[in-house]
């Protein structure tokens, strides 16, 4: 089945470089008019003179595409308003928002400042907060005044927010609240006909440069090409995804898998009857995780 975004319209944060580059190009490439905001900062959130929006947007016009730059923080509440205004006024509605941006401070625990984990969720967590709450106002007003939806929100968690990486204090805890937003926005929007669900990518962009990440290309196909995960964005961003909602898809190269959040994988119940005791939690606990702890692998170099 061929899926059109023809008639639809995007938000991309972060759109202007990166994996939010190719969402921005491959949403455009299948018809839709793609709103690509970035206000162009460095890896770390830093300020610079860089216009990517503007760049990416000319690319898409050059190959008959529709698009918009638009150069606000995601991090800033009134800000990220402007980010879905300027999609409406621009295109006329809005059908789906891609929280994509996003910046890197990695720090181990003992080393990370109060600035720099405040900078960390600003974007990721609270960034991505913003433009949804914006989002979702928007399309519930448009149910109020009986109009109707097919939105989708679609948001960027990681390997790290997902199993947790060593020196990612701030970007683990950032990208797993956005899992637990993305499962309380499907929960809430459903009535308004609004999906949400969560993305993990790989892709070898500047964020991961700086790690000892090795970058192969294997029998013509690059798994860590940044355009890997746009197929999954374009296919949630579309009317063919209406039924998913609350689930997190990790793409890893071509390969496109299906996340399962925390479930219980055993139990033990108290000895008497009554409340648990610590007394008996040193046997009980042991029993329950075999001779030490499962699911715990210090070895992961790189969770992104
Ligand atoms: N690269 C990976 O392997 C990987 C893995 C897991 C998750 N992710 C996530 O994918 C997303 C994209 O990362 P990337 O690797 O393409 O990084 P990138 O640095 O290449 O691109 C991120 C973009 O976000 C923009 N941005 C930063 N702060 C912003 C703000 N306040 N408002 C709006 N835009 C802002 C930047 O200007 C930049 O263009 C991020 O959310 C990242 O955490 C990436």
């Amino acid at each position: 089945m061929a899926v059109s975004l023809e008639g639809r319209v995007a938000v991309v944060t972060g759109g202007g470089r990166g994996i939010g580059r190719a969402h921005a190009h491959e949403l455009a490439r299948r018809g839709a008019c793609v709103l690509v905001n970035d206000p162009g900062v460095g890896v770390r959130g830093e300020g610079t003179e860089e216009r990517p929006a503007d760049e990416v947007v000319a690319e898409i016009e050059a190959a008959g595409g529709r698009a918009v730059a638009n150069y606000d923080t995601v991090a800033d509440w009134d800000s990220a308003r402007r980010i879905v205004e300027q999609a409406v006024e621009s295109f006329g509605r809005l059908d789906a928002v891609v929280n994509n941006a996003g910046i890197l401070r990695d720090r181990m625990i003992t080393s990370l400042t109060e600035e720099d984990f405040d900078a960390v969720i600003a974007v990721h967590l609270k960034g991505t907060f913003n433009v949804t709450k914006h989002a979702c106002d928007h399309w519930r007003s448009v149910a109020k005044a009986g109009g109707t939806n097919d939105g989708r929100v679609i948001n960027t968690t990681s390997g790290a927010g997902l199993r947790g990486n060593i020196g990612q204090a701030a970007y683990a805890a950032a990208k797993a609240g956005i899992v637990g937003l993305t499962l309380v926005t499907a929960l809430e929007m459903r009535r308004y006909d609004v999906t949400a669900n969560a993305v993990s990518p790989i892709a070898f962009t500047r964020m991961v440069a700086t790690a000892a990440v090795e970058r192969t290309v294997q029998e013509g196909f690059d798994r860590l090409d940044p355009a890997n995960p746009s197929g999954v964005v374009a296919y949630l961003a579309s009317p063919a995804s209406k039924w998913l909602t609350g689930q997190v898809l990790r793409i890893d190269g071509n390969v496109l898998q299906r996340m399962q959040g925390w479930t219980a994988v055993g139990a033990y119940s108290s000895r008497e009857g009554g409340r648990l005791t610590a007394d008996e939690l040193v046997d009980g606990v042991a029993a329950l995780f075999g001779t030490m702890p499962v699911g715990v692998d210090v070895s992961t170099s790189m969770g992104n």
